[in-house]
């Protein structure tokens, strides 16, 4: 049975009148976490202990739970340390002819850019989509892709406005045009449902720093069976991507060894294990709770800040408000964004600034109170604007409800 919602909540101590919104930037880790991240670590100190034993168990762990994050088997995920290292290998791995193209959105967050334009230096075409509203449509990715068209990468949510694209139409087009399609899943594995089976992608590519609320250096990514049988050239290489036949770590040299089957053969070396003792308490608070549980609760506080910004005058909501478009983030805008969000901080309410708006971005940690407690501070903001009030510097505003 699912824990309750509740059991998130009280997993992190949020200091009273903090309302923490910010989950895009920076997850806050919970307690466990910290607890299993500090008894993984403190192994190091001791001589009376398997110390591997316990870290290859919690790698095998990660794998594991990440895998039923994305709906995937545990043979088909290799743990990374962040999202560009999962995309990078995904940009190694495509058999990319030169001459060829591959097809992103202009409005990617550089760390899925990056990676594809590297592959320019050998003649590798990156063609930006082009979309005739603010966002692409599935029809017009598959009215761009060319004849030397090789693969498409795109974000799950986009990190700017929280944009959820329709990745099980966008995979099907890309299954039926012969192209690998690769996902940037950062910005909305944890709270968002999802499962590689509905979008069939090749690669998809998550950090844990953001809606997993795991350390930074966790991460991980999954590879499709045609992925994993085709790719025998090895896009990062070293000793941990190998099995050593009938041998355990005291003979490892001159003995015969053979590359994992499986997608572990993408990782390469010794991995912050205390990092993912950490990942794996944070990942199973969510999964014991249900992803889908969790984006019911994020969808019915999105739904009341909707409605709440919606009566604050000059507020401008930048978001699709399209249902199906809906993940943890909404932005909006003001006549001050900069000062707005620095006004929300002085009173304990923590958003983004990005992209000329302002990123609210709702986890399954948080209540009614925090967003009650963010409306009323804009609200505040904008009366103060309006009657050209200075916004307070160093009054906060008094605010029931946390
Ligand atoms: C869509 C997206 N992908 C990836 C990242 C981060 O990449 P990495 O985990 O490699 O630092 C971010 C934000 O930092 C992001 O918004």
């Amino acid at each position: 049975m699912n824990k309750p919602i509740e059991s998130l909540r009280n997993a992190i101590s949020f200091p009273k009148g903090v309302a923490y919104l910010n989950w895009a930037s920076q997850g806050i880790i919970p307690n466990g976490s910290l607890e299993a991240l500090d008894s993984m670590l403190k192994l190091r100190g001791r001589t009376d202990v398997d110390i591997v034993g316990h870290e290859f168990a919690a790698t095998q762990k990660a794998r594991e739970l990440a895998a039923r994050l994305v709906g995937a088997s545990s043979e088909e995920i290799c743990l990374t340390m962040n999202t560009s290292m999962g995309i990078n290998l995904a940009a190694q791995a495509i058999p990319f002819e030169p001459g060829d193209d591959m097809l992103l959105l202009a409005t990617e967050f550089p760390a899925n850019a990056v990676p594809w334009h590297n592959l320019e230096k050998k003649g590798i075409k990156v063609r930006h989509l082009e979309a005739a509203g603010r966002h692409i449509t599935p029809e017009e990715i598959e009215s761009q892709i060319g004849p030397r068209t090789r693969a498409l990468a795109i974000s799950f949510v986009q990190y700017y406005d929280g944009y959820k694209h329709d990745l099980a139409a966008i995979g099907s087009i890309c299954r039926s045009k012969g192209i690998y399609f690769a996902v940037d899943a950062m910005q909305g594995l944890g709270v968002c449902p999802f499962s590689v089976r509905e979008i069939g992608a090749d690669f998809v590519s998550c950090g844990g720093a953001k809606w997993l609320v795991s350390p930074y250096g966790t991460g991980f990514c999954y590879f499709s069976p045609r992925m994993l049988e085709s790719t025998d050239w090895l896009p990062g290489c070293g000793w941990l991507a190998f099995e050593y036949i009938g041998h355990d770590f005291s003979s490892i040299i001159n003995v015969e060894r053979r590359a994992f089957s499986d997608a572990r053969r993408f990782e390469v070396g010794t991995l912050p294990y205390h990092d993912f003792a950490a990942f794996n308490h944070s990942v199973g608070l969510l999964l014991d709770v249900g992803i889908d549980v969790v984006y019911s609760q994020v969808s019915r506080l999105y739904e009341g800040l909707v409605a709440g910004l919606t009566g604050i005058s000059d507020i401008t909501i930048v978001s699709d408000l399209e249902p199906s478009a809906r993940s943890g983030i909404l932005s909006f805008s003001s006549p001050d964004d900069a000062g707005l969000c620095d006004f929300l901080k002085e009173n304990q309410v923590f958003v983004a600034h990005r992209e000329g708006a302002l990123r609210v971005a709702i986890h399954g940690f948080n209540s009614t109170g925090n967003i009650e407690r963010l409306l009323t501070a804009t609200a505040e903001f904008i009366s103060r604007v309006r009657l050209r009030i200075k916004p307070c510097r160093n009054r906060a505003i008094r605010i029931v409800n946390d």
